[in-house]
């Protein structure tokens, strides 16, 4: 299959990544940050694509560049995401733009890829789009406000895709708690001894990028820890 990933330098995504390469996969990896995507692609034997998903400028190039890269996208998986500065403030003292940055980045880029690449896996009659989200996509907690609304739009967007796109499966995935970058900036008080390792989550999220032929379109799947 050939794979679109995005927010594959590290964490979860660079876990995913290496786990579908294994699997010999065609894998494509978007981040910002160049040097840390290239050395994470050189590793596990991917393709680097340094972009910001959240840019709309960025997305044609990205589409572009990753069927050029691999062939038409099979599989295209939106991992990457941003909780916005951090210590995360309360609602009430969130900047408005950075409340719409984290939207861009963690919805509307989204939207944007997706809108490209499921277009063409539509003609095709086939393809899979993967929405990574989070419990705080469900339950409300102080300071996580822009992320969770991110992250519940995010899910209602996968659902409504299923119900409009009919030969193109989207799904939505709560990989749970993980130690990352992203939980240490979120939380760094937490036990790290207490959260799942990003190569266990990942596994287990190939594996049902594997089945999901027997998946029901817009379905939001928990990976247990
Ligand atoms: N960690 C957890 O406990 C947890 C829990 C629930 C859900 N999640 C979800 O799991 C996914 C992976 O999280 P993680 O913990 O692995 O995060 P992470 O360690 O912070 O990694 C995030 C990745 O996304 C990239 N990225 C961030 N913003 C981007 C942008 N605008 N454009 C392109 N790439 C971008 C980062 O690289 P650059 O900075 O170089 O762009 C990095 O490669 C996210 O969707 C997150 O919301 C995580």
């Amino acid at each position: 299959m050939n794979v679109l990933l995005t927010g594959a330098s590290k964490g979860l995504g660079a876990a995913l990544a290496a786990e579908l390469a294994r699997g010999g996969h065609r894998i494509v990896i978007v981040a910002r940050h160049a040097d840390e995507l290239q050395r994470t692609a050189a590793r596990i034997g991917a393709h680097a694509l340094p972009a910001d998903v959240g840019d709309k400028h960025a997305v044609h190039a990205i589409a572009g560049a990753a069927a050029a890269l691999v062939g038409p996208i099979d599989v295209l998986i939106h991992n990457a995401s941003t909780l916005g500065p951090t210590p995360l403030k309360l609602l009430l003292d969130t900047d408005c733009e950075d409340f719409e940055q984290v939207l861009q980045a963690n919805l509307v880029g989204p939207f944007r890829l997706t809108k490209i690449v499921a277009g063409a896996m539509a003609l095709r009659g086939s393809g899979l789009v993967v929405h990574v989200s989070s419990d705080a996509a469900v339950a409300a907690y102080p300071r996580w406000g822009a992320y969770g609304v991110s992250k519940a739009a995010l899910d209602h967007l996968n659902r409504s895709w299923a119900v409009e796109v009919p030969g193109v499966k989207f799904i939505s995935i709560d990989p749970g708690e993980m130690d990352t970058d992203m939980h240490a900036a979120a939380m760094p008080e937490a036990d790290r001894k207490t959260l799942a390792r990003p190569e266990d989550v990942a596994r287990k999220i190939a594996k049902l990028i594997g089945d999901a032929e027997r998946l029901e379109s817009g379905a939001r799947l928990t990976v247990a820890p």
